[in-house]
């Protein structure tokens, strides 16, 4: 059974990670159609050539108001309706500690996470509002273990715990003409990039893998696919009854932080 027969939908920070492994599996799932939105143009390049007319790219910056808005009009003109919206892209803090961090850290490195990872979320959803209410959809919001608990850097930390709030916000004003949940993921290798302003110019850039089997109860190293269902289930009319909801993608974090302490 394909659980997203016929669904469109609109996904940030579709070109690499999390957000890659969400549109092959919806497509794999039977979607009707995805709008791909990133700010690397190679990325939804290649995406577009893997998956030719199933999907449509956009190239713009979540904290855009017009580049959502022309998601989801290109959403309705190429394929009539919008269901669904993820809004996933993301980025890091360059785990900064409140004590290394200068006037710049403080200032522009605090918007730049927070108007990536929750205005980016509000904006987008202020652009699907009234698509998603005519066909009664739903929104599937990216979350973290730091949603939760301490692990990264205090900004990051901060804004996906904002995030948190924001989902349960709108799942609460938007009932009950559309759902909204989140998925929250443990440490995964991707290669989720800091905030440009939060690490040195020339500094090289190394992609930490996280997720090993030695982080977690269960003794798997974590990959962008595991995630993949949760989005599914939250994405699917087989969760109708679930708005506010968090599904906890973590390999057990919340119970092994628990036992910690
Ligand atoms: N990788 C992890 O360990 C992990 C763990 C928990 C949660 N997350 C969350 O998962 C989501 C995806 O992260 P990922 O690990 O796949 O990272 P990634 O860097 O592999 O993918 C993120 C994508 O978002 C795009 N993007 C960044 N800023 C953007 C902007 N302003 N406008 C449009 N697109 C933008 C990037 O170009 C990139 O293609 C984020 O919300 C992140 O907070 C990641």
């Amino acid at each position: 059974m394909n659980w997203l027969e016929d669904k469109v939908v609109f996904i940030t920070g579709a070109g690499e990670g999390i957000g890659k492994v969400v549109v092959n599996r919806f497509l794999n799932e039977g979607v009707a159609g995805i709008v791909a939105f990133d700010l690397i143009d190679d990325r939804l390049a290649e995406l577009q050539s893997t998956y030719g007319d199933r999907i449509e790219t956009v190239c713009g910056d979540v904290r855009n108001l017009k580049d959502n808005e022309k998601a989801v009009e290109l959403a309705v003109s190429k394929f009539g309706k919008l269901d669904v919206f993820v809004g996933n892209a993301g980025v890091r803090d360059g785990r900064k500690r409140l004590e290394d961090m200068g006037e710049k850290e403080l200032h522009q490195g605090f918007d730049d996470v927070f108007g990536i990872n929750v205005k980016g979320y509000m904006i987008g959803a202020a652009a699907v509002r009234e698509e998603l209410v005519k066909i009664r959809g739903c929104i599937v919001l990216t979350l973290s273990t730091s949603s939760f608990y301490v692990g990264s850097g205090p900004i990051y930390t901060a804004s996906k715990h904002a995030a948190l709030g924001l989902m349960r916000a709108l799942a609460h004003e938007l009932a009950p003409d559309i759902r909204v949940n989140g998925v929250a993921p443990s440490g995964t290798p991707t290669s989720f990039s800091d905030a440009d302003s939060l690490v040195e110019p020339d500094s090289a850039r190394t992609a930490i893998r996280t997720g090993g089997p030695n982080s977690n109860i269960l003794h798997r190293q974590t990959e962008p696919e595991d995630h993949a269902a949760a989005y599914v289930l939250l994405a699917s009319d087989q969760s109708a009854v679930m708005t506010g909801s968090v599904i906890n993608s973590d390999a057990g974090r919340g119970v092994s932080v628990a036992s910690q302490r």
